[in-house]
Parts: structure tokens; C-alpha cells; sequence
């Protein structure tokens, strides 16, 4: 320690990382006020994925289900998602807390019919810089973010679990497309599930023992540059276990991702660096644990935030050709977490 330093006044307890600013940053986050408070951690509704058959027949027997890779990623053809009864519904959250992300095609959905049938799920969720009540707006990016990573500290184009720096971070995400280039703007997911079960019996243990740290800090400091709009809540550190269990498949699942994990909590900061340079590495060449998907305009997506990363992939389409509607609801407390937040912007 080093306790004449000024820094230790601007460290979030125990993950030894600072909360000052980035000194490239935008000016105006500094006079920027979040109107919501931060969150507390509650109890969500339980998943629907507990009251699902596990041969999944109402669903299966309408639709058609094909596996798009061996570990992740199906797509369900011959329904409409508007047309789900609630039995189909829970076994559609079995199947995608099973297979990771589901996929389906010319979706007759509108906005408010998304919300409506996300709702089945549980509370919906609302990103830090969502303005909407119900939904988000996703766009995507065609600026070369190799170079926008010299003016900004959050990996912009990084995989991620959507917000899942929140003490309840999203169990279901849908994202639904309504304009989309021609070529351009693939998304991909990667396993959780795939990318704990390729670790070495050694790294397994290593990880089991860890807390991620999970930081909205990067992001808040980007979002009034990059969206144009101040997040709604004050910053949040959250730890969470680096692996965690499914709740309804009881499979483990790697809870590591480059956008938002800035450490290891329980690490030196030599180690936490070195350690996380292999978890962005273990990602990025999880290939053999990737789906990779096409958008059209009516593509809809239904993912588990909790056991895949995901990201989309940067490319040179016309900026504001690709908008999307993106609908989460909140899952459940990690078994173990740690919050610290800095209300005052410090
Ligand atoms: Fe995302």
C-alpha cells in the first residue's frame, strides 16, 4: 500500500481498481446527475423455465427445432413467437436456458407485442441509459472501434453479458430487428456453458474460487459520447462469481466477459491483469463454442444473459441502417456478490 497516494480516495473497495475519470472524457458526464437511485437486490419471479415439460412438446410439436452448432444456438422454424401459448412459453426458456441463444425468422411481432410477450417472463428489466420504460433501442456501430478504443477506456465492440454489472443482471433477452443492412451487423454469442467445460481441471478450480468484477464505470463514461444520452443511475462495481450455476439446468457456466469485468477480486492486481488477458483471450477463441447470426428485418433472437457473451460484430454498413428492439427481464441475485457504488461521481 501506498497510502499517500490521492488514487486511494477514488478506489472502489477491494477490487483495487479507480473510479476516476477517463481524461479524454467528455466533459459534460462530470455536471451529469442520474435521475433513478441505484438498485437494491430482490427476489425476481421464478424462472419459467422450472415449469416447462423437459421434452418440451408443446412447443416441439408446432415448431421445428434445428441446431445451428453443436454446443450452441438453435433455430425454431414454422411459429410465430405471437401465437405462443404459456406452456410454449416456458418451454421456449427451457430450451433457450439449454442451447443458450434460439433463433427464429419473418417474426409478425410489433414493439408492444414483444413487450407483451417478454413480460411472461418476469419483471422487465431497464437499461442504465434506456429512457423507455419497456424497451431499449439497439443500434449498431460502423465506426473502427481499434482506433475508438485510444479515446475511450470500455471495449465498445467487447463480448458482454447484457448489463451484467447489476446486482440482478438479466436472466432472458430478445432482441427483434426492424431495420437492418443488407450485410453487416452479425451478432454472435459464445457458451458460458462451453467455454467453463473447455478449461483444464486446474483453471476449473482456479476460476470456481474467484469474483469477477463486474464495473458499469467503463460504460458510464462512454454513454453520453456514444448514445448521446446520461445514464440513468450512478455507477456500480458488482463481484459475482466467476462461475456460477444454471438455475434450472444446473450446468456451470464461465461468468467472465471482456465489456464490463475489469478484474478478480481476490487477485493482486499483476494477477487479475495477466489473469483476465487469458479470460478476453479464452472468449475470443472460443470458435468451437460460437453461433454467428444473420439478420433480417423481422430476425428475433431469444438468448440467456446468464450463460452466454455476446457481441456484434463491427463492420462498415451505413451508420443508422440497423436498429433493433431489445426487451430483458431481471434474474436472480449470483449466489454471491458484493456491491460498492460512488454516488458522487468521485
Ligand atoms: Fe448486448
Amino acid at each position: 500500500m501506498a497510502p499517500h497516494l490521492e488514487a486511494l480516495n477514488h478506489i472502489s473497495p477491494d477490487s483495487g481498481h479507480p473510479t476516476v475519470l477517463h481524461p479524454n472524457f467528455n466533459p459534460r458526464i462530470k455536471d451529469w446527475v442520474p435521475p433513478d437511485p441505484l438498485r437494491k437486490a430482490f427476489t425476481p419471479p421464478q424462472d419459467r423455465a422450472f415449469f416447462a415439460d423437459p421434452s418440451k412438446k408443446a412447443l416441439l410439436s408446432v415448431a421445428t427445432a434445428i441446431p445451428l452448432t453443436e454446443n450452441i444456438g438453435t433455430l425454431l422454424t414454422g411459429i410465430q413467437l405471437s401465437q405462443l401459448t404459456p406452456t410454449q412459453k416456458d418451454e421456449l426458456a427451457l430450451l433457450v436456458a439449454e442451447r443458450g441463444v434460439v433463433f427464429f425468422r419473418d417474426q409478425d411481432l410489433t414493439t408492444d407485442s414483444q413487450v407483451s410477450f417478454f413480460s411472461h417472463y418476469g419483471i422487465l428489466d431497464k437499461h442504465p441509459a434506456q429512457k423507455d420504460v419497456k424497451h431499449v433501442t439497439i443500434k449498431g456501430s460502423s465506426t473502427d472501434w481499434r482506433k475508438d478504443s485510444a479515446y475511450t477506456p470500455w471495449p465498445l465492440a467487447g463480448w458482454h453479458a447484457d448489463t451484467s454489472f447489476e446486482i440482478n443482471p438479466p436472466s432472458y433477452a430478445m432482441l427483434r430487428m426492424e431495420e437492418h443492412p443488407p450485410v453487416g451487423g452479425d451478432t454472435a454469442w459464445v457458451s458460458g456453458y462451453g467455454l467453463y467445460d473447455a478449461l483444464s481441471p486446474a483453471y476449473k478450480t482456479l476460476f470456481e474460487g474467484l469474483h469477477a468484477v463486474h464495473t458499469s464505470r467503463l460504460q458510464y463514461e462512454t454513454i453520453l459520447d456514444l448514445w448521446g444520452v446520461g445514464p440513468n443511475r450512478p455507477p456500480i462495481d458488482t463481484h459475482h462469481p466467476a462461475v456460477r450455476t444454471h438455475p434450472v439446468t444446473g450446468l456451470k457456466s464461465w461468468n467472465v466477459n471482456e465489456g464490463f469485468v475489469t478484474g478478480f477480486a481476490e487477485l493482486k492486481k499483476a494477477e487479475s491483469d495477466k489473469l483476465l488477458d487469458f479470460a478476453n483471450f479464452h472468449i475470443h477463441s472460443a470458435d468451437d463454442n460460437l453461433v454467428r447470426w444473420k439478420w433480417e428485418v423481422g430476425s428475433v433472437a431469444m438468448w440467456d444473459n446468464r450463460v452466454t457473451c455476446h457481441r456484434v460484430i463491427p463492420g462498415k454498413y451505413a451508420p443508422g441502417s440497423r436498429r433493433g428492439v431489445r426487451t430483458t427481464v431481471f434474474g436472480e441475485k449470483r449466489e454471491y456478490c458484493f456491491v460498492w457504488w460512488c454516488g458522487e461521481l468521485c
